[in-house]
């Protein structure tokens, strides 16, 4: 996607706003439902655009950003497990220069010297699954998918039929040890495995297929019964660890081959590279290879090989400092575009989609792709009937690049100007990208998307209650509000015999909603649906505040607040409106809860409507208190102020580090600032701490503060 950047704040943030909301649906169907409808090409671009108007926008940032989020929340049948350590995601180059600027990022932050090498490993990124392998004593004990990040699913049953992976390593390897790899299936197994699965089906019509051997292998690994992934064809690689009770070497190439001698698998193309001109190189032999392997890759990782330079790089909040993915370019084929369905959203969003005539892209079958907006549609000139171009990436479905030749007219498509559901008006608001339903609650299409929201697995996550049964049962008025799924158990009659839902599944169903009456109070509030209380958002609120109660209060607090400055109205709405977001957003106190949330929480409070339904599921459910978890230090919750020049590290090292401890970091010296960690050279702001009386100390007396955190 080429388009020109917004110009203005409004476009800007209207634009990342669609961008989170698309982002957190892909990342819904690929991580979670293992149905993703859009290419890895599709998604990295929607990813990338979001990074280029965050860049040009820093101020806009959102707290749900795509930048700040990493996979999908864990399917309900398999345990949960809590990560010892975050398993985090990759950052992605597209080009030589992407990689170059990592390099480059590298060498800023560790302010390494001219002289300074950078060596890294460089080894193919496979389309799989990752995995967490733990070892204590030698055993493997427990095996994780990789979840959101922070919890993921109990899969030790069903990786301990894997015969790639050992259950006991040999003596002397680490007490702890966690090896994280990817859970991958062959390009042929993938194959046999279809196969099998229509020629064992009773009726070849609704047999089984799995689109590609990713989702077959997360399909194979997320299996209820071990006997059934026992039978299908995994195989594993390792490509890092995660908690380990000691290291068997100091660089990345040298634990690798640890792990490999202790008879785990590693990829045969990794290799060490002095500097990065070499990794380059090795993507270019991969690649030239990428054919005739026999799995799917989608690029290769290069990551710093120095562990100190590791641990001093850190992470940003979804992403190693020290590593980068560069993908390969996309595959594309040519076919009809046969019609562009709308789709309406949870927030009124019409979204346009493309149906194909079925092509192969790169051995995989396409028949849809998301076409985004009107905007878009325009800029590609797309008309039903036209011939188009599909690009695919290493995995999924697509995305139309561009439009091939008409050779006969045809008609524009026209964008509907109501909602194909309820028929209301479906307006573009100025500076907006998106065309919405206005119908908000009597539409119905919104109604049953919010349902579908409040129960999926990033909010309270209800087994069972699928997107089919969510609309079946709010189209029969078993569901019209989110309360009415836990008054559920006293239709149970009704339900049962229902098409698809006998006695034992209803009972089952049932079970599963009774199980989230205690939802924590971070899932709560995202599954309210409120405008952008994003997963992060909930998350932050939820820590500031703990439980419900405290919550209900600080949002009473706030309407008040409202209240009282309506009564002083003077000015125009928007400037008003601007002026109320800061002040409430003062008083909600919550690192990311700036004007534009914090109106949308007393927007969303203000309504009667949303009060009713709030209070109808507190009648129903015991929201459990949020506890935050931070590494203890005497700067925890502290404001910091770093000034002069740092020596052994730089400036967003030492950031990083106070964010990790809890601090705030500010540019400038205040009342407000605790704390002043002033290097040579400091002027202004030293002499400023000196006469507000604020504690000033040197950049050794800021590390012992770091090594004496818990
Ligand atoms: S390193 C801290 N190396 O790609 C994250 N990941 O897009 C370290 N993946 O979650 C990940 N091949 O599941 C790494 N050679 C490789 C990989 C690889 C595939 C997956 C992995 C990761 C995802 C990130």
């Amino acid at each position: 996607m080429n388009a020109p950047l917004p110009q203005t704040d409004l476009e800007a943030a209207g634009e990342l706003a669609r961008l989170a909301a698309e982002i957190a649906h892909h990342n819904r169907l690929y991580h979670t439902d293992d149905t993703p409808e859009i290419s890895d090409a599709d998604y990295d671009a929607l990813v990338r655009r979001n990074g280029a108007i965050e860049e040009a926008f820093p101020h806009l940032v959102r707290d749900d950003s795509p930048s700040r989020m990493v996979g999908a929340a864990p399917a309900a049948h398999l345990g949960k497990v809590r990560h010892a350590q975050a398993m985090l995601s990759l950052e992605n180059a597209f080009d030589d220069t992407d990689v170059i600027e990592f390099i480059l990022r590298v060498r800023r932050f560790l302010a390494l010297g001219a002289d300074d090498r950078v060596a890294v490993t460089a080894e193919p990124k496979i389309d799989g699954l990752s995995c967490s392998l733990r070892y204590e004593k030698g055993r493997l004990v427990l095996a994780a998918t990789r979840g959101d990040g922070q919890t993921g699913e109990d899969v030790t049953a069903n990786v301990r039929t894997i015969a790639d992976i050992p259950q006991q390593l040999p003596e002397g390897v680490p007490d702890v040890f966690e090896i994280r790899g990817e859970v991958y299936m062959a390009k042929g197994d993938f194959a046999a495995l279809n196969a099998r699965l229509l020629a064992e089906a009773a009726d070849p019509a609704k047999a089984r297929q799995f689109a590609n051997p990713r989702n077959a292998a997360a399909g194979s690994l997320r299996q209820k019964d071990p006997a059934v992934t026992a039978s299908r064809p995994l195989r594993f690689w390792a490509h890092g660890w995660g908690e380990v009770s000691a290291l068997p070497a100091d660089t990345q190439f040298g634990v690798m081959k640890a792990i490999e001698s202790w008879g785990v698998p590693l990829s045969e193309m990794l290799i060490h590279c002095e500097q990065i001109e070499g990794a380059l190189a090795h993507y270019r032999r991969i690649e030239a290879k990428r054919a005739e392997l026999p799995y799917d890759i989608d690029g290769v990782v290069y990551k710093v090989d120095r562990l100190d330079w590791q641990e001093r790089l850190g992470f940003v909040a979804k992403a190693p400092r020290w590593a980068i993915a560069h993908k390969f370019p996309a595959e594309k084929a040519q076919t009809t575009l046969k019609a562009i369905d709308i789709q309406v959203g949870r927030t009124g969003k019409l979204t346009p989609v493309a149906r194909l005539d079925p092509v192969t892209v790169g051995g995989v079958v396409v028949t849809n792709a998301t076409l985004h907006n009107a905007d878009e549609i325009e800029r590609l000139g797309a008309r039903p009937g036209d011939r188009v171009v599909v690009q695919r990436a290493g995995d999924v479905i697509p995305q139309i690049v561009e439009v091939l030749t008409r050779e006969e007219d045809r008609p524009a498509f026209v964008f509907p100007s109501e909602c194909p559901d309820c028929g209301s008006d479906a307006v573009r608001e100025e500076g907006e990208v998106d065309i919405r339903c206005t119908g908000g609650l009597i539409c119905p299409a919104q109604r049953v998307e919010r349902l579908r929201h409040f129960v999926s697995r990033q909010a309270l996550d209800i087994e069972g209650l699928g997107e089919t049964s969510i609309a079946s049962f709010f189209n029969d008025k078993l569901i019209e509000s989110p309360a009415d799924i836990f008054r559920l158990r006293d239709r149970r009659d009704e339900l049962i015999g229902r098409e698809r839902w006998a006695e034992t599944s209803v009972d089952n169903l049932i079970a599963a909603i009774d199980a989230k009456r205690e939802s924590p109070l971070d899932r709560f509030l995202f599954a309210l649906g409120i405008r952008h209380v994003g997963q992060v958002t909930a998350r932050d609120l939820a820590r500031r505040y703990a439980t419900i109660e405290a919550f209900r209060a600080m949002i009473a607090a706030a309407l008040t607040r409202r209240a009282e400055m309506v009564q002083a109205i003077g000015e125009t709405e928007d400037k008003f409106r601007q002026r109320m977001g800061k002040e409430v957003a003062a008083l909600i106190e919550t690192p990311g809860v700036g004007p534009e949330v914090a109106m949308a929480l007393t927007d969303f409070f203000a309504e009667a409507h949303n009060q009713a339904v709030v209070a109808d599921l507190l009648a129903q459910m015991a929201i459990q208190p949020v506890i935050h978890e931070t590494r203890a230090s005497e700067v925890s919750g502290k404001t910091v102020v770093f000034t002069g020049s740092l020596e052994t590290m730089s400036r967003d090292e030492a950031k990083a580090q106070a964010e990790k401890l809890g601090a705030k970091v500010s540019g400038s010296v205040s009342a407000k600032t605790d704390l002043v960690v002033a290097g040579p050279g400091a002027g202004s702001k030293l002499k400023k701490a000196a006469d507000l009386g604020i504690k000033v100390i040197d950049e050794a007396g800021w590390a012992s503060i770091v090594a004496n955190a818990e």
